[in-house]
């Protein structure tokens, strides 16, 4: 019993320490050291307002959608297509649990983001993106923080 509570606990202070916020500066710093700047032809500023309108930033965001799969972390993957989730069969096109894609290590997520802007030629797989993003002055996204 005690023991039970105990790791309880701990799976709650994980969970915790897991989940983050980024800040939009901190993102595009994450996004320009992992080459998303322009990747497929996408501006920093695109995968930013991307981001936000999908997540609002928040890397363990999970939606679940209508036909019971998941759309997973900071840029919403779904579980259908493109990870692999236990209960369901799916494609897992990027090779990668879904729950690596909600955890604050961006890089799985990033990696996964770029396949599917190649695999689906652009970012229009983003309804946020489309909805917000698309075609739209996307410096002001980066300004004031400290990417080129
Ligand atoms: C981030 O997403 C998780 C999972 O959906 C949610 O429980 C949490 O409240 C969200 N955090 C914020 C600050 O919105």
């Amino acid at each position: 019993m005690k023991t039970a509570s105990i790791l309880a606990l701990i799976g709650c202070l994980v969970t915790v320490t897991e989940s983050r916020i980024y800040t939009r500066c901190k993102l595009a710093k994450i996004f320009s050291r992992a080459s998303l700047d322009n990747y497929g032809g996408f501006s920093l500023g695109n995968w930013i307002c991307m981001a936000y309108y999908e997540s609002h930033y928040n890397t363990t965001a999970q939606t679940v959608l209508d036909d019971g799969s998941i759309d997973y972390g900071i840029f919403q993957i779904n579980s259908f297509t493109w990870c692999r989730q236990a209960q369901t069969q799916e494609k897992n096109h990027c090779h990668v649990a879904c729950s690596a894609l909600i955890t604050d290590d961006l890089t799985d997520a990033i990696i996964c983001a770029k396949k599917i802007v190649k695999e689906t030629e652009g970012m229009n797989y983003w309804q946020g993106w489309k909805k917000h993003c698309e075609g739209r002055d996307m410096s002001e996204w980066k300004r004031g923080c400290e990417v080129s």
